[in-house]
């Protein structure tokens, strides 16, 4: 199952990557345009209003990416969904009908371990990629069957992981030898390499693909996502229940005071009052904003990254050669 899933990944992509599901980012045009370079394209099923908005999704990406595969001189990947597999999903059944329905290739699981959603995915011949932030997630996923696991280190944009890449690589590769996706500050064709290198079998790309026309954040975020650096990320669960790497910046815009972010107590989550309205008007990005430097096509980007990674490869095979 596992050299399957494996060999499916890496035959279906023209680039070891997949762009990852952001709540009020992704977007159709988004998913189309990633898919048609040749990497795996994704969205969040919760960040459609409806079940009705996300069949109209799914309606609008198969139609694209059938039009794309009748042109394109390259691969065309396959596209994924993630769904939160949590009791508090209480749109989770609907939604899973509709994966099952529309077969959608690669679904992106979340929250907690999903034996049933895994057993149904199967049964069309999908395939399941969980995310985990700690071994103790890992282990939980893998009991249930998952094909494969999406590491969220420190770093990422989103709900954030905070073991460093290397721990959680190490600790996980330790345990399983099947497909892992590494995510965290991922933003250029090298970092894709290093994250080969160090064991993953794909890289996990939030951020760099949220200053994009395709993307459906708001243009105040585009911009300052551009002028934002690492430094400019604050750290803190209170504002969603979960760890985010939040932009300073858009905190206090919205209100916020950081001194009392900062000592709020583990488990409190303050109100939207107290902190702006998250993902609205407070914005997250991963460690790698510092590259973000300006609003570029998504086929743009990944037509860079297929560049850097090809230089990345040649440089290192000179460097292991010399
Ligand atoms: C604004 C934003 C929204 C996100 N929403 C989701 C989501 O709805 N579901 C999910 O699985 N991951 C979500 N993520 C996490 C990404 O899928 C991915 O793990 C992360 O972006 C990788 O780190 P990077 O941003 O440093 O590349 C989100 C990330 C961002 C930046």
């Amino acid at each position: 199952m596992t050299d399957r899933v494996r060999a499916y990944l890496a035959g279906a992509t023209a680039l070891p990557a997949i762009v990852a599901p952001m709540f009020l980012v992704s977007s159709p045009a988004l998913v189309l345009a990633t898919c048609a370079e040749g990497l795996i394209g994704s969205f969040p099923a919760h960040a459609t209003r409806s079940r009705e908005d996300f069949e109209a999704w799914l309606v609008e990406i198969e139609a694209g990416l059938k039009r794309e595969a009748e042109t394109a001189a390259g691969k065309v990947a396959p596209y994924a969904v993630n769904l939160v597999t949590h009791e508090t999903n209480a749109r989770m059944a609907g939604d899973l009908e509709l994966c099952i329905r529309y077969r959608v290739p690669i679904v992106l699981t979340s929250k907690s371990a999903p034996r049933d959603v895994v057993a149904r995915v199967h049964d069309y011949g999908g395939v399941v990629l969980h995310d985990i932030a700690t071994r103790r997630h890992a282990e939980k996923a893998l009991a249930s069957g998952v094909d494969g696991l999406i590491l969220v280190s420190q770093g990422a944009g989103g709900h954030t992981g905070s073991i460093s890449p290397f721990g959680l690589m190490n600790e996980i590769r330790a345990i399983y030898d099947g497909p892992i996706v590494l995510a965290g500050g991922i933003m250029t064709g090298r970092d894709i390499l290093a994250a080969e290198t160090m064991g993953a079998d794909f890289a996990y790309l939030g951020t760099r693909f949220i200053a994009t026309p395709e993307s459906i954040a708001s243009q105040a975020y585009k911009a300052a996502l551009i002028e934002t650096d690492a430094s400019g990320l604050f750290y803190s669960a209170a504002v969603d229940g979960a760890p985010v790497n939040w932009l300073a910046k858009s905190l206090i815009a919205a209100g916020a005071d950081l001194d009392v972010l900062r000592v709020t107590p583990p488990g409190k989550v303050l109100s939207s009052a107290e902190v702006g309205k998250r993902w609205v008007d407070v914005w997250s990005a991963g460690h790698g904003v510092g590259l973000v430097r300006g609003i570029e096509p998504a086929r743009e980007i990944c037509r860079q990254l297929k560049a850097e990674y090809a230089a990345a490869r040649q440089a290192m095979a000179a460097r292991l050669a010399g």
